[in-house]
């Protein structure tokens, strides 16, 4: 695999960081990943503004213009040897003696990756997954997206035990989002999503729900959902740019709705199939042609 190292490309096994780089001393570091339909990044625009705010945020220089980092990127999903991809890259603060405030000067670490875009199983998409629940015991930023994930693993983990896919969080008795997608529920037809704060991640997965819904005349909201809510909900669901649109049809071992995924999420999910064919892979098709 070639992978991008502070401006040079090089097989995985050749990049080296110091272990003085603030990623590896305190997970001081930002990170985004972009799914890539046919070997054009879907919504890199919006990746790179998430990018560019947590950067500013937690006052990490940024070291590219948008133009060079989409250039950079496009030459990464270039040299891999599948057309549906997913690449990950990280800034981190660079490396220094360590001492907790942020020093001078610093050079940012940069690394980009792409592995092959896995989206959910057959099995997943017909009959939904399981799902634990967790307070969300994380900080308050949870906003940035920051490579300081001790806490994210530590609830994925939850729901890895209990061979369920995901774990839904609540923060004083309110849905937050899941250990590593956001998350939704529909009651009586209308779908259901927390707002975007300082308490979750702003999804790009979400803002395409809230295109496709759109595009299919389907009820969303955006409010406060509540623990209790959670468990009466017809319908739960997760998105994320790897999950795509997955149903939870059980909750820590209670049955949500009919058991099965249901027909809003049915419609969802085709929407977000359509979307994917017909804007997503739609620069690659107009090249081809
Ligand atoms: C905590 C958390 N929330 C939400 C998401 C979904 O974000 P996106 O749709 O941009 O993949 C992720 C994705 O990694 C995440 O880690």
């Amino acid at each position: 695999m070639t992978v991008f190292l502070n401006g040079k490309f090089m097989p995985i096994e050749e990049a080296k960081v110091p272990v003085l780089d603030r990623g590896f001393i305190f997970g001081d570091g930002i990170y985004e990943l972009v799914p890539v339909y046919s070997r054009a990044p879907f919504r890199l625009e919006g990746h790179l503004a998430r990018m560019e705010r947590s950067l500013s945020e937690v006052q990490i220089p940024n070291p590219y213009s948008r133009a060079e980092w989409t250039r950079i990127i496009e030459q990464v999903i270039d040299k891999q040897p599948f057309d549906d991809q997913g690449v990950y890259w990280q800034v981190t603060r660079g490396v220094a003696k360590r001492d907790h405030a942020f020093p001078k000067d610093l050079q940012p670490t940069v690394f980009i990756m792409s592995n092959p875009l896995v989206n959910p199983s057959k099995d997943i998409v017909e009959n939904g997954g399981k799902a634990v629940t967790s307070k969300d015991f994380r900080w308050h930023r949870c906003d940035l997206k920051t490579i300081s994930l001790i806490g994210n693993c530590m609830l994925r983990q939850m729901s890895a035990e209990a061979g369920a896919v995901e774990t839904l969080l609540f923060r004083d008795g309110r849905l937050t989002e899941a250990s590593a997608s956001n998350a939704y529920i529909v009651k009586d037809g209308v779908i259901a999503t927390p707002p975007k704060d300082h308490l979750i991640l702003p999804g790009i997965t979400l803002d395409v729900v809230f295109d496709i819904v759109k595009r299919g005349n389907l009820p969303m909201e955006v409010r406060e959902i509540t623990e209790a809510e959670v468990f009466a909900a017809d319908e739960v669901w997760v998105t994320s740019s790897s999950k795509e649109v997955v149903a939870i049809v059980e909750i820590d071992g209670k049955r949500i709705g009919a058991g099965k995924p249901g027909p809003v999420f049915r419609k969802a999910w085709q929407l977000y199939q359509d979307f994917k064919n017909e804007v997503m892979r739609a620069k690659r098709q107009a090249q081809a042609a």
